[in-house]
């Protein structure tokens, strides 16, 4: 009896504990105003997820709440991406950005381990989010802009880089490898300010920009597996432009990419799967080729049209 009781506590153990070693992580489309389509996803945050060990599935941000849901049961995290969506224009985007915060919040509340992360646009995203308003970002001179990030808080002491070597925070802490491509960004008065901000995130470095003003340049949610960076970490690794800032070098390239490792090793923890390996491959993104523009804001871009 004891030995039966044993085992059924190891076996739920291991259930608990149970890596997904197939993750699929979904990218949010963004509106384009390319003749190729009518929404986009640049390819550098396929490649990101991608070498890191998931597969991606395009969510089309004109998808239906009753797809969302689905999709959502069938995939094992979510990255929000950088761009230029005009919130106060884009209601139909507004809408799926909400329900998925609200599907991440409530899967997580109910014991349903479920990552989120956003860079640059989708880290501002996730805090207006959290804060239920999206008027609360400020101005910068910070396009184009790479430098080492200022950690607030011992990195160690975060779950983002908990288990990060010393040498890739070192790195991060005093080499000019964050590359940021922003104009608002989220000043460190304006979060002190919200004490639904204050308590939902910690705050793990800022920046300042060319004029010496402070923005919020990475967080994490206290109690839910959201993360976020102002800075583009897939841009050193996957954009290459002819006059740029991104750093390739070695110490940049192993500093960023630690951010992919981490994301997609907590979507592993997330046991969400598609109802078979039919829809599973219907979904994916290798349905879709991805464009190269060797001018373009991204070398290459995956085109989508309407999901109706
Ligand atoms: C890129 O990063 C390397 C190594 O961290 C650093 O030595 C170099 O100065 C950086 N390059 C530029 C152009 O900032
Ligand atoms: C923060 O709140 C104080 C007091 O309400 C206010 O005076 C100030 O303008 C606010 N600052 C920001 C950046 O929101
Ligand atoms: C980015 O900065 C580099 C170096 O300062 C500059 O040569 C380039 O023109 C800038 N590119 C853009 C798109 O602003």
């Amino acid at each position: 009896m004891l030995y039966k009781i044993v085992t059924l506590f190891l076996l739920m153990a291991l259930a608990v504990n149970a890596q997904n070693n197939r993750p699929i992580i979904g990218i949010l489309s963004q509106p384009s105003y390319s003749s190729q389509g009518s929404q986009y996803i640049a390819a550098s945050y396929v490649k990101y997820i991608e070498s890191a060990g998931a597969r991606v599935v395009p969510i089309l941000y004109d998808i239906s709440p009753q797809n969302l849901k689905t999709l959502f049961t069938s995939i094992n995290g979510i990255l929000l991406p950088g761009g230029g969506v005009d919130f106060d224009s884009q209601p139909v985007y507004m809408q799926t950005l909400q329900n998925i915060w609200t599907l991440v919040l409530s899967a997580n509340q109910n014991g349903d381990y479920f990552p989120l992360w956003g860079t640059c646009m989708g880290f501002q995203e996730l805090l207006c989010l959290a804060d239920g308003n999206f008027n609360i970002l400020s101005s910068y001179d910070s396009e184009n802009y790479t430098v080492p990030i200022d950690f607030t808080i011992q990195p160690q002491t975060s779950k983002l880089f908990a288990t990060a070597p010393s040498e890739i925070t070192n790195i991060l802490a005093t080499q000019p490898v964050t590359m940021n491509n922003h104009h608002f960004g989220l000043s460190p008065e304006t979060f002190a300010n919200s004490s639904t901000l204050t308590s939902f995130y910690r705050v793990i470095s800022d920046n300042v920009d060319r004029a010496g003003l402070k923005f919020i340049s990475t967080i994490e949610a206290y109690n839910y597996p959201i993360y976020g960076t102002q800075w583009h970490p897939e841009k050193p690794l996957f954009e290459w432009w002819a006059q740029e800032v991104m750093n390739h070098s070695y110490p940049s390239i192993l500093a960023n990419y630690y951010t992919a490792l981490f994301f997609v090793n907590e979507c592993r923890n997330n046991q969400h799967a598609f109802a078979d390996l039919a829809s599973e491959n219907a979904a994916l993104i290798y349905n879709y080729s991805p464009v190269y523009n060797p001018s373009g804001d991204f070398v290459q871009t995956y085109y989508f049209n309407s999901s109706n």
